[in-house]
């Protein structure tokens, strides 16, 4: 590190105490003697620099609602947080409600919080980024919905501390509850993780919601919330319809679904919350789920990796009924919009509330061969197709939904065939991971389970 100033030539050196210089060499070749104060005092300038950078920094992150990282913000009690929060919950004109979206980094979370911001509503978000799939992908949909103006809390649904803050800042209309513990066969590795964020964690959500709001001028919001075609588990009745039996399920995922739907009566009948349960089929679409088949699919295809395809016991073939996510959002927003208030006051209803299920597919099921063919022909190349019998793992052989419930309630009419919203995927997928991109390396290292 040379000091312009403290340069001297090697023989005046030698007449001055050689301690107070230090030797150094230019990438030139040239030696050059430094003054060890002038050193001394470099340093300090650049520790003083360092340290205003921090200040600077914490300064804009605390108080100003500076991002250390895309939807990643200091705690629940900075001035930043409440001011981030309550801009994101202000409604714009056309506004109707206020609402709480959590699972807001994910799939079909992202894609609502942004047709409710879109109309005017105040939504904000909350996600506890979990690394599930990669993360790098909900930061991405998390800047996205930061562009839009929508602010996600980032803390864990089980954080009663955090849920509590929340709820004191803002009088919520309304919960759209889709933070969860996705994926069947991930079940029969990490069970724990189901029962913290589909059992504990809308537990600790409906006692935030019961107690939150207990005075009458500050009514309970009413609460939407994703369940799953997965509970109709092993019935072998097509279509599936919300009166039919939803005790057998295949799947742990699919059991705490169910819980779900248990809880969520308990909570309607005791307390008067207004409560909907989606029971979404098989949503797919732009910034979807890498741990889904149609995505890693698609991702192997592009890799020239073999896909596995399974087969049931007499060699049938599997069947979904795929529900394209502009048609869930649709679906989602419909329930918010018609859901009764809430009933209850200080702990207690004062009248019967709403309780509502609603299947949400497109009953037009697909054989999984089919829809290989299809995302090939999207795709332009050809899958290397692995056939393998389905393993134990939780997976059901066919899914396909009556939706004439929601038809009637919500006016719910999916509209987008397996074709065309493959091909809207296709071209989303592209794009986003294109060769030589920013998100190429993404997906890099992740297997889905
Ligand atoms: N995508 C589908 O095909 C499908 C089908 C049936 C049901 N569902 C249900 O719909 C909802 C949304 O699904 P998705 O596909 O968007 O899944 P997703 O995994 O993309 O989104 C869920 C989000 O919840 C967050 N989360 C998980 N546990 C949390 C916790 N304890 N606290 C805070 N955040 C937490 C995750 O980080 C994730 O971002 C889920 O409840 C899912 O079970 C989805």
């Amino acid at each position: 590190m040379a000091c312009k100033g403290s340069l001297l030539p090697p023989h005046l050196v030698k007449l001055l105490d050689a301690d107070d210089y230090h030797k150094a060499r230019s990438t030139s070749g040239h030696y050059y003697y430094i003054s060890r104060m002038a050193m001394r005092q470099t340093n300090w300038i650049k520790i003083f620099c360092f340290l205003s950078f921090l200040a600077i920094l914490a300064w804009g992150c605390f108080f100003q609602g500076v991002p250390l990282y895309p939807g990643l913000y200091f705690g629940c009690s900075s001035p930043a947080w409440k001011k981030a929060v309550l801009q994101s919950a202000a409604r714009q004109e056309g506004g109707q409600m206020t609402v709480l979206v959590t699972g807001a980094a994910g799939f079909v979370g992202s894609h609502v919080s942004l047709a409710l911001k879109s109309r005017g509503d105040g939504v904000v978000g909350l996600d506890n980024f979990n690394d599930y799939y990669p993360v790098a992908l909900k930061r991405a949909r998390a800047a996205n919905l930061q562009k839009a103006g929508i602010f996600i809390v980032e803390a864990d649904l089980n954080d009663k501390a955090v849920l509590s803050k929340l709820f004191d800042l803002v009088h919520f209309t309304h919960i759209l509850h889709l933070a969860a513990q996705a994926g069947v066969r991930y079940a029969v590795k990490n069970p724990l993780a189901y029962v913290h964020s589909n059992v504990g964690a809308f537990v600790t959500l409906l006692e935030q919601c019961k107690v939150s709001y207990g005075k009458s001028s500050n009514p309970q919001p009413a609460i939407v919330y994703a369940s799953s075609s997965s509970v109709y588990g092993l019935n072998s009745k097509v279509p599936f319809s919300e009166d039919d039996r939803t005790d057998h399920p295949a799947s742990l995922y699919a059991a705490t679904k169910k819980a779900d739907e248990v809880l969520a009566h308990t909570y309607n009948h005791i307390y008067g919350l207004s409560i909907t349960a989606l029971r979404f089929f098989t949503v797919y679409g732009p910034w979807g789920r890498p741990d889904m088949a149609y995505f890693s699919f698609a991702r192997n295809i592009v890799e020239g990796q073999p896909i596995k395809i399974f087969q049931g016991p007499h060699g049938e073939e599997l069947a979904r009924d795929f529900t394209f996510i502009d048609d869930v959002v649709k679906g989602c927003v419909a329930s918010l919009d018609t859901a009764l208030p809430s009933t209850g006051s200080s702990g207690k209803k004062r009248k019967k509330a709403q309780f509502r299920i609603f299947n949400l597919g497109n009953t037009q099921p697909v054989k999984v061969g089919d829809f290989v063919s299809i995302l090939e022909k999207h795709l332009k190349k050809k899958a290397k197709r692995n056939v393998i019998p389905m393993p134990a793992t939780g997976d059901v052989m066919f899914t396909h939904a009556n939706v004439t419930k929601a038809r009637v309630a919500l006016g719910y009419n999916p509209t987008t065939d397996l074709d065309t919203g493959l091909g809207i995927f296709v071209k989303w997928y592209k794009s986003f991971y294109q060769h030589g991109g920013s998100n190429e390396d993404m997906l890099k290292g992740y297997k889905p389970y």
